[in-house]
């Protein structure tokens, strides 16, 4: 990185420079503590990407193709939010797309060695940054592998995620 050199990866659009954040995930699926994080960080930018990316850590449930089916059906009210995939970096996307930022949600303190190695990581690839929210407190145990575990054994997940959501968890797990 050129000492002193700031970035220029944000869109001007009509001599305005476009906050446009992206908030990447799994999403398998979407949660309701994910939902508050996107409708929390489009009030407070011009444009928000979600973005399902692929992690090779985790298998999933449900395709890409499903969970961008999901998120754009729950996002649907948004008018700044947009939802796309993306494959390899993730910093490639964002300098692909204009967009100079990644927004991550914190639920606890636990979350926040691996983001912050992430967010660290991503400044030093692209020079992109990471706007860390904190999880709403309604939402701070809430995780998607959680979800699927307790609906696996037939616990009600029914307020923990949007209800298009529940209906395909219920639809998938009852297929087996
Ligand atoms: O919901 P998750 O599983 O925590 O999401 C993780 C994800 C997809 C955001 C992360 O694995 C990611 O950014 N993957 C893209 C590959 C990449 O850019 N890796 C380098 C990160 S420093």
């Amino acid at each position: 990185m050129t000492e002193g050199r700031i970035p220029v990866v944000a869109e001007t659009v009509a001599g305005e420079t476009m906050r446009r954040v992206v908030y990447p995930g799994s999403f398998d699926p979407v949660t309701n503590g994910h939902l508050d994080l996107i409708v929390r960080a489009a009030r407070l930018h011009d444009e928000v990407f979600v973005v399902v990316g692929a992690n090779l850590a985790k298998e999933g449930l449900f395709s890409v193709d499903e969970r961008l089916a999901m998120l754009r059906e729950v996002t649907r009210g948004q008018p700044n939010v947009r939802v796309d995939k993306f494959r390899g970096l993730l910093v490639e996307f964002c300098q692909t797309h204009h967009i100079s930022a990644i927004v991550k949600g914190l639920r606890a303190v636990s979350d926040f060695e691996y983001e912050m190695e992430m967010a660290q990581m991503n400044y030093r690839l692209a020079e992109i940054e990471t706007l860390f929210m904190t999880a709403n407190p309604l939402y701070a145990f809430l995780r998607s592998s959680l979800v699927k575990e307790i609906a696996r054994y037939g616990g009600d997940v029914s307020s923990l995620v949007p209800a298009p959501v529940f209906a395909q968890l219920q639809k998938r797990l009852a297929a087996g």
